[in-house]
């Protein structure tokens, strides 16, 4: 009897997690705040889970495994409300870490690629992490309390790509719904990142549970792209206009919170650990595009 904890259960990554665990995992619960959802097979809950009480409340699943997706990820966002920013992404991290201590879970916390500061890319679980805005500041600081407070504890840095099951779009979904209406799509060519596709990395994710590594782990896709080949390579696998795509600099962007330019990761320990070899771009997209009506 193996039981799963999950949370973010209404956002990109942890809707995979949570339905993808209902196959694999005897019970499963997830979390919830704004968007309800209700995944076959799984235990959907609304928990706010800055409320230290509400996450120890959750200590009666008795999970043996938890993953917490749940974050504040819109970047600007964060820029503009630091305080919140560090009540959810550091706070809501502690609460769900000190569950897991309590109820002698293994956890996987999900990072980020943004707590490098891009200027050289490539980078390995070696590298000094030094975030250039808020979000990749709490993130950081996040990964520090998870590891105070919980010895079972795997990091994982990443950036992914895949499709939302409520209201959110994520980039590749961004440049598919401006491609199907026949529009352009600016895609940055100096900013470059190693995504992967969030059922792939779901799948590593549950490997990694059931494995004893504890510690931090980069987990990309397979190559470093910028976004304008990014966008090209869905325009391509979807088998739309990639005429449409063009170059655009991040640079030449305001943004309220300042971007890395090179946040690529790499795949070199992961490889090592894990028994599946990471897929390419290619290969993920034509994997998401075989999922669309599921
Ligand atoms: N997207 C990426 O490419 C990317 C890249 C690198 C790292 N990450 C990390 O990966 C993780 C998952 O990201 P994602 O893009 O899948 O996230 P997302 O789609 O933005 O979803 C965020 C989730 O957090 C929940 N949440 C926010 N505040 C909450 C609160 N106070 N109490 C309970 N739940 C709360 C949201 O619930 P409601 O929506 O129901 O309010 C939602 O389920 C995050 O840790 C993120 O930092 C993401």
């Amino acid at each position: 009897m193996t039981r799963l904890l999950v949370t973010g259960g209404s956002g990109l990554l942890g809707s995979t997690v949570a339905r993808q665990g209902a196959e694999r995992y005897n019970t499963v619960t997830t979390t919830y705040l704004t968007r309800s959802v209700d995944y076959a097979g799984v235990d959907c809950r609304r928990v706010d889970l800055t409320d230290e009480a509400a996450v120890a409340a959750l200590a009666k699943f008795a999970p043996d495994y938890v993953v917490h997706c749940a974050a504040m990820t819109d970047v600007d966002q964060c820029e503009r409300k630091p305080e919140t920013a560090e009540r959810y992404n550091v706070g809501m991290a502690e609460n769900v870490a000190k569950l897991a201590a309590e109820t002698d879970a293994r956890m996987i916390h999900l990072s980020t690629d943004a707590v490098f500061d891009g200027e050289e890319g490539n980078y390995t679980v070696e590298n000094e992490p030094d975030p250039v805005n808020v979000y990749g500041r709490t993130k950081l600081d996040a990964e520090s309390i998870v590891q105070q407070v919980h010895e079972e504890v795997v990091i994982v840095r990443t950036n992914f790509y895949g499709w939302n099951m409520t209201s959110g779009q994520s980039l590749a979904e961004w440049v598919l719904s401006k491609l199907r209406a026949g529009e352009t799509v600016p895609a940055f060519e100096d900013a470059y990142f190693t995504p992967i596709y969030t059922e792939d990395l779901t799948t590593y994710l549950f490997e990694l549970l059931e494995k004893e590594f504890n510690g931090t782990l980069h987990i990309p896709g397979r190559e470093r792209c910028n976004k304008l080949d990014f966008a090209r390579v869905i325009a391509d696998v979807f088998d739309l206009d990639s005429s449409l795509v063009n170059p655009s600099l991040i640079s030449d962007v305001d943004f309220e919170a300042p971007r890395g330019r090179d946040l690529s990761l790499s795949p070199e320990r992961t490889e090592q650990l894990l028994e599946t070899a990471v897929p390419t771009l290619k290969r993920g997209l034509e994997e998401m595009r075989r999922n669309e009506n599921e």
